[in-house]
């Protein structure tokens, strides 16, 4: 009785800015207020909403189950399997920063490192390089023709970015840079072969922009470059060797997604191109020699995934070809100089990291499991290294208290012997960034630094 008058009450007074939890498990403190509670939303296993957790299931209804939506204005479809097995419609005021505060104000700002690498294998050292404006996570990062590197949007602990900023590795600063056209977050960022950045899919804090945006650094300007067909958010893109650019899979309000569309650069237009067998977002997708796009494992919505499936650009049709050893979703895909893709990590279970890695060899078609890494990751960053070597860096790992949390570590594939040697830690805790590879042979790794929220939860 009570609780439904306070919701009633709140539904009504409640009009201000909802917290959103990132990184934190689900029920996990998010707030000030020990009374709230990580709520995951049904697309997502890290993200969520920060609500009130005490909430008598009677009140909620379980969301359309057959796409995770909500009919009720002011709910949003998260899980809360204390109540329902099913996701359920969770009112967003019961989630007002008035009722759930954020635990601390995010004003560290988001940090590069800058790693010297030689082809043996001494001691590295990470150096800081300059701070981001703003933290993000869930951003893009590109290396743009002229070496800057450009940063969009993304999401720090309460909301999700429409700025954008570059990375000048020369001077190794910041320079401001014109915002989106909309907010977004888990987006992809393309370089096309015109030079120009398209902007694909991803969400802002409640919904999915379908618009695509060009950024022309010549100009420094944002303009809209055609309506996706489908909204998407965790999806792969790729350019194809006729420049067009092919965008795979993604989650839609919770679910996986098969299908798949080409922008053409020539029109600005996105157009329907074959399905994939399977429905799938969190997965990589890799161009090879030969052209075509190998598109490995990910999440369905439902389900980790270890099918792997090839799209030929010229037939548009996609083929299923060996799975796999392990499912896995937010793995890294990074071509080997030998043209062999070599995957790393990700996971096959909520709160679990793979430590192994497996080698695909495109002549053969064929699977190979290599050298197990020395920490288990996801969503970290990849980069072959001059030397031919792989850089695994940050990502979510083990932390000592066992969970998986963003962490520093870092360390390198050889391929000759396909083993793994650790190298030094990051200085800091670097979320679902980037790695690239610097002309002069150093590592820029750009990715926000997260805020302190994990370290105060236990
Ligand atoms: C979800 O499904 C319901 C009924 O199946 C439909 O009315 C609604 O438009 C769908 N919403 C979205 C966003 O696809
Ligand atoms: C994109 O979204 C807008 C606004 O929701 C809608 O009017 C438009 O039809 C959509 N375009 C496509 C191609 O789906
Ligand atoms: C691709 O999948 C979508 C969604 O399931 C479906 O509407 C469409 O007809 C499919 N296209 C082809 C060519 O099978
Ligand atoms: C996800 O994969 C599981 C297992 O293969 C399957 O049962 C389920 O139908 C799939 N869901 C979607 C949305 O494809
Ligand atoms: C998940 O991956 C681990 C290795 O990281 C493996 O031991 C385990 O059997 C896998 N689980 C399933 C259900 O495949
Ligand atoms: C990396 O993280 C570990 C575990 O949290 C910590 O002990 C170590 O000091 C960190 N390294 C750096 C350079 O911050």
């Amino acid at each position: 009785m009570i609780y439904s008058f306070i919701i009633v009450l709140l539904s009504v007074i409640a009009q201000g800015k909802s917290q959103i939890c990132d990184g934190v498990a689900q029920y996990d403190r998010c707030s000030t207020n020990s009374a709230c509670g990580c709520f995951h939303t049904a697309d997502a296993d890290t993200t969520g909403v920060c609500g009130l957790l005490a909430m008598f299931c009677s009140n909620l209804i379980p969301c359309n189950g057959a796409n995770n939506t909500c009919h009720q204005p002011g709910t949003i479809c998260v899980h809360h399997r204390r109540c329902s097995d099913r996701p359920v419609c969770y009112p967003i005021s019961m989630s007002d920063q008035r009722i759930c505060p954020p635990m601390v104000k995010t004003t560290s700002a988001s940090t590069t490192t800058v790693i010297s690498t030689t082809s043996n294998n001494q001691q590295l050292e990470w150096k800081i390089a300059g701070e981001m404006s703003q933290e993000r996570i869930r951003h893009t990062a590109t290396m743009l023709p002229n070496g800057k590197v450009l940063v969009t949007g993304g999401f720090n602990n309460l909301n999700t970015r429409r700025s954008t900023e570059l990375y000048d590795p020369s001077s190794e600063t910041w320079l401001p840079n014109p915002s989106l056209k909309y907010e977004r977050s888990t987006h992809t960022a393309t370089l096309l072969t015109n030079g120009k950045v398209l902007i694909a899919g991803g969400r802002d804090d409640f919904s999915f922009p379908n618009a695509s945006e060009l950024y022309d650094p010549s100009k420094s300007t944002w303009t809209v470059s055609g309506h996706m067909i489908r909204v998407r958010q965790y999806h792969t893109a790729s350019l194809l060797k006729n420049g067009k650019v092919l965008v795979a899979g993604g989650y839609r309000s919770g679910n996986g997604l098969l299908t798949a569309e080409l922008y053409d650069p020539q029109t600005g237009n996105w157009a329907t191109t074959g399905n994939m067998s399977y429905a799938r977002a969190e997965h990589t997708a890799s161009v090879l020699r030969n052209g075509q796009v190998l598109v490995t494992g990910g999440h369905n919505g439902s389900a980790y995934l270890k099918s792997v499936e090839l799209y030929d650009p010229d037939t548009e049709a996609w083929t299923l070809i060996d799975n796999m050893n392990y499912a896995r979703k937010s793995h890294t895909a990074t071509t080997l100089i030998d043209g062999k893709i070599l995957i790393v990590g990700g996971s096959n279970k909520s709160e679990t990291v793979h430590y192994n890695a497996e080698l695909f060899d495109p002549e053969a078609g064929k699977w190979t499991s290599t050298g197990d890494m020395n920490y288990g990751r996801l969503g970290h960053a990849s980069v072959l290294l001059k030397s031919g070597q792989v850089l695994v860096a940050g990502g979510y790992g083990y932390r000592p208290d066992k969970k998986v949390r963003l962490f520093n570590r870092t360390e390198i594939y050889d391929p000759e012997t396909e083993s793994w040697t650790i190298t030094s830690d990051l200085n800091s805790v670097l979320g679902t960034h980037a790695a690239f590879l610097l002309t002069d042979g150093r590592v820029l790794t750009v990715g926000g630094k997260y805020s302190e929220i994990l370290n105060m939860t236990e």
